[in-house]
C-alpha cells in the first residue's frame, strides 16, 4: 500500500532533507471538499514556509498578470490548483503534500473525501501517524466523519484533530463546537484503540485558529492547528523492533555480486548481523549494507539498501529477511480485517490474489465472521462485502508467508487483494492473528494414487464441466453422455446441480454468495473423484467464470473440461422444463439465473453446444468423440 511520490517531489525531498534536524510529521486530512479540506490545505501551505516554491511564484505571477494582490488571490488560486489536481487525480490514490516550518517539516496525505474513495483513505492512512478530521461547523458529525475515524483507528493512528471547519458560517458560536465535539468523543469513545482527539474551532477560509490564533473566539484558548501540528509528540517508529525486509528484488548484475534489495519495514541492520530468510527459514550473516551512496555502517526503518550476505542461500523476491534470533512469523491462515474497494462484492470461497510486500499468493476468504457498520460501530451478519464495507473474517493461502500481525508492523501486517481476472486491487486487509490450525493437519501420503485408480479402470479421469443458464439441457446431455461411456464400461459419476442440493449442498441457496461456495464445495469433491480415476460429470448453472476457473485451478492442466451448453435465455425459456422461468417471472422465485441475476458465459469454454441446431443425442455423441479424439478413453494410461 506504499504510495511512491512522483519524480517532480523528489527536489522537495531534498530540500526536506537538509533539515534533516527537524522531525517530520506524516498526517492525513480527512473530509470532503465541501467541508473546506482543500482550502484548509491551501491555507496551511500558504502561511507555512512553503514548499512548492515554483508553483507559488506561478500563483504570484499570475495574480500580478490579473492585477490583483494579496493573500486572498494567491491563496484561492493554490486553493483551485488543489481541487483541480484532486478531480484529474481519481486514479492517483492519495495526493502528499510537503511543507515546513522552522519547528518542523510535515509531509500531508490529502485524499478525496467522497465515499467512494475510501481505499485512498486507507492508503493514506497506513503510513500518516495523525489524522485531522475535518467537519463543517453547520453539519457536525457526519455518517462518512465516522467512517474515516473508524478506520484510522483501524489502521492504527492514535492521534485525531477534529478541526470544526466554517466557523465564521455558525457565528463563532461556542455551544455549537462544544455539542459537535461531545458528540464525536461520544462515538470515538466505542472505537477499539482508543484515540486521542483534541478539537479546535477554525475557519479555513477567514483563517482562524489555522496559523494565526483567532481573536474572534475568545472562549477558545487551545493551540492553533498549525501550532498543534507543530508541537504534538507521535509514537516514533520503533528502532527496538527487531529487524525485518522484504526482498523487493534480487540484483545479480555479475557472478560475484548477489544483492538482496528492498526498504527496511522494522528495526535496523549491520554488517555481522545473524539473518534469518523466511519462510525457508535458513540463515547467514550481513555482509555489507549497499546503497548507491556507498556502504553504510546501519540502516534503519525506512530506508532502502541492498543486502550482502556471507552465504550464497536462495532467497527470492516476496521473502522476507529478518533478525536470526527474533524472526517473525510464517504462516498461511490468518485472522483479518478487510475492507472492500469494489463494486462487484467479496463473496467467500471465491479465489483473490492476496498481496503483501513483493509477494503474491492466491487466497481465498474461507469465513466471513460479520460485518461493521461504521456508524454505530455494531457487529452485522454478513455474506458478502459489498463496496466500502469492512468485514471480519478469515483468510487461508495457498502458499506460507512471512507476517506480522498490523498491531505489530504496518508493511508486514498488510495486504491488498486483487481480482484475478481483471488484476484489479479490490480490498485491502489488515493481519489481526494467525490461525494455527492449518500447521497439524497434514497431507497424509496414501499407497494407491490417481494413477494406480485409473490404471485399473484403464481410462485417463477428467471433469466434464457442463455450464449454462437453467433450461439449457445440461442434465439432458449430461444423462446421455454418461449412458454412453457406462456403455462403453468406463467408470464414470454425475455431479448434478439438482440432486447435490438435496445432500450435501442442502444448506445451500441461490444468493450471488451461495452460488460460489455451491460451486467451490462441488469443485472440491470433483476434484476427489478425479483422484479416484473418475470421468466425472457435472452439471450446475455455475454462472460465475470466477468459480469455473477457480475448479479448473484446482485439477492438473488438461483435466478440466468446460462444456458451454448455449442455449438463449427465450429458447431455455420457452422451454421452462421445470416451470421455473414462469415462477421467477411471476416474482414467486429470488435470483433466478437469467431473469434476476447475470450470467456470465464462458469466453474459452473446450466445448461449445448450440442446442438449437442439434439434439441431445447428438450433442453427447460429439462430447464422446471430443474425449476419444483426446485420448481420455485410451486404455493405457502412463
Ligand atoms: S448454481 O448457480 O449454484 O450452479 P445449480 O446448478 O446448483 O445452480 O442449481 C440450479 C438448479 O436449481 C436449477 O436447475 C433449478 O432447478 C433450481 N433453482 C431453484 N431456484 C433457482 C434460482 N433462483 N436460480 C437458478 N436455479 C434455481
Amino acid at each position: 500500500m506504499s504510495d511512491q511520490a512522483p519524480a517532480t517531489h523528489v527536489a522537495i525531498e531534498a530540500y526536506l532533507a537538509e533539515q534533516a534536524e527537524q522531525t517530520e510529521l506524516r498526517f492525513l486530512t480527512c473530509g470532503s471538499v465541501d467541508d473546506g479540506k482543500s482550502t484548509l490545505i491551501g491555507r496551511l501551505l500558504y502561511d507555512s514556509k512553503l514548499i512548492f516554491e515554483d508553483q507559488l511564484a506561478a500563483l504570484e505571477a499570475d495574480s500580478r498578470r490579473q492585477g490583483t494582490q494579496g493573500e486572498d488571490i494567491d491563496l484561492a488560486l493554490l486553493v483551485d490548483g488543489l481541487a483541480a489536481e484532486r478531480e484529474q487525480g481519481i486514479t492517483i490514490d492519495v495526493a502528499y503534500r510537503f511543507f515546513a516550518t522552522d519547528k518542523r517539516r510535515f509531509v500531508v496525505a490529502d485524499t478525496p473525501g467522497h465515499e467512494q474513495y475510501t481505499r485512498n483513505m486507507a492508503t493514506g492512512a497506513s503510513n500518516a501517524e495523525l489524522a485531522v478530521i475535518l467537519v463543517d461547523a453547520r453539519k457536525g458529525v457526519l455518517t462518512q466523519t465516522k467512517r474515516h475515524s473508524y478506520i484510522v483507528s483501524l489502521f492504527g493512528i492514535s492521534e485525531v484533530v477534529l478541526a470544526v471547519n466554517k466557523m465564521d458560517l455558525v457565528d463563532f458560536d461556542q455551544s455549537v463546537f462544544d455539542d459537535i465535539v461531545a458528540e464525536y468523543r461520544a462515538f470515538a469513545g466505542n472505537l477499539g484503540a482508543g484515540l486521542n482527539i483534541t478539537a479546535i474551532p477554525v475557519s479555513a477560509l477567514k483563517g482562524d485558529n489555522v496559523t494565526k490564533a483567532s481573536n474572534v473566539m475568545p472562549w477558545y484558548s487551545g493551540p492553533t492547528l498549525l501550532g498543534y501540528l507543530e508541537s504534538v509528540q507521535v509514537g516514533a517508529l520503533e528502532d527496538a523492533h527487531p529487524f525485518r525486509m522484504p526482498v523487493q528484488w534480487v540484483n545479480r548484475p555479475n557472478l560475484d555480486f548477489r544483492g538482496f534489495s528492498g526498504t527496511i519495514a522494522a528495526g535496523a541492520v549491520r554488517p555481522g548481523d545473524a539473518v534469518r530468510v523466511l519462510p525457508s527459514g535458513k540463515t547467514s550473516r550481513v555482509n555489507r549494507l549497499v546503497t548507491y551512496d556507498g556502504d553504510l555502517d546501519e540502516a534503519g526503518p525506512g530506508e532502502a539498501v541492498t543486502l550482502v550476505l556471507e552465504d550464497e542461500i536462495d532467497i527470492s523476491r516476496g521473502d522476507v529477511v529478518t533478525a536470526a534470533q527474533a524472526p517473525c512469523q510464517v504462516s498461511d491462515q490468518f485472522a483479518v480485517h478487510l475492507l472492500w474497494m469494489h463494486d462487484a462484492p467479496l463473496y467467500p470461497g471465491r479465489q483473490y490474489y492476496l498481496k503483501t510486500g513483493a509477494r503474491t499468493v492466491p487466497c481465498v476468504v474461507t469465513e466471513l465472521k460479520h460485518k461493521i457498520n461504521v456508524n454505530t460501530l455494531e457487529q452485522l451478519p454478513a455474506r458478502s462485502l459489498e463496496l466500502n464495507e469492512l468485514g471480519v473474517g478469515n483468510i487461508s493461502l495457498s502458499h506460507r508467508i512471512a507476517f506480522e500481525p498490523y498491531t505489530d508492523n504496518h508493511v508486514l501486517g498488510s495486504f491488498i487483494l486483487i481480482d484475478r481476472q481483471s488484476l484489479e486491487t479490490v480490498g485491502v486487509g489488515l493481519i489481526d492473528f494467525s490461525l494455527r490450525r492449518a500447521d497439524n493437519v497434514h497431507w497424509q501420503a496414501l499407497s494407491v494414487n490417481k494413477t494406480r485408480r485409473s490404471a485399473l479402470k484403464h481410462q485417463k479421469p477428467c471433469v466434464i464441466w457442463f455450464t449454462g443458464l437453467s433450461g439449457s439441457g445440461k442434465s439432458t446431455i449430461a444423462n446421455l453422455l454418461e449412458s454412453r461411456l457406462h456403455d462403453e464400461h468406463r467408470h464414470t459419476y454425475v455431479l448434478d446441480g439438482d440432486n447435490v442440493r438435496h445432500g450435501l449442498n442442502r444448506d445451500i441457496g441461490f444468493t450471488e454468495a451461495d452460488r460460489v461456495e455451491n460451486i467451490r464445495r462441488v469443485g472440491e469433491v470433483a476434484k476427489l473423484m478425479v483422484d479416484a480415476g473418475l470421468i466425472t460429470i457435472a452439471s450446475f448453472i455455475s454462472p460465475f467464470a470466477s468459480e469455473r476457473r477457480m475448479v479448473r485451478d484446482l485439477l492438473e492442466p488438461g483435466e478440466f473440461i468446460e462444456v458451454f451448453v448455449d442455449t438463449p435465455l427465450d429458447v431455455c425459456e420457452a422451454r421452462d422444463p421445470k416451470g421455473l422461468y414462469r415462477k421467477a417471472r411471476a416474482g414467486e422465485i429470488a435470483n433466478f439465473t437469467g431473469v434476476e441475476q447475470d450470467y456470465e458465459a464462458p469466453e474459452h469454454a473446450e466445448v461449445t453446444l448450440h442446442t438449437v441446431n442439434c439434439t441431445p443425442e447428438e450433442a453427447a455423441e460429439s462430447l464422446l468423440d471430443y474425449l476419444r479424439e483426446r485420448g481420455f478413453l485410451d486404455s493405457a494410461v502412463s
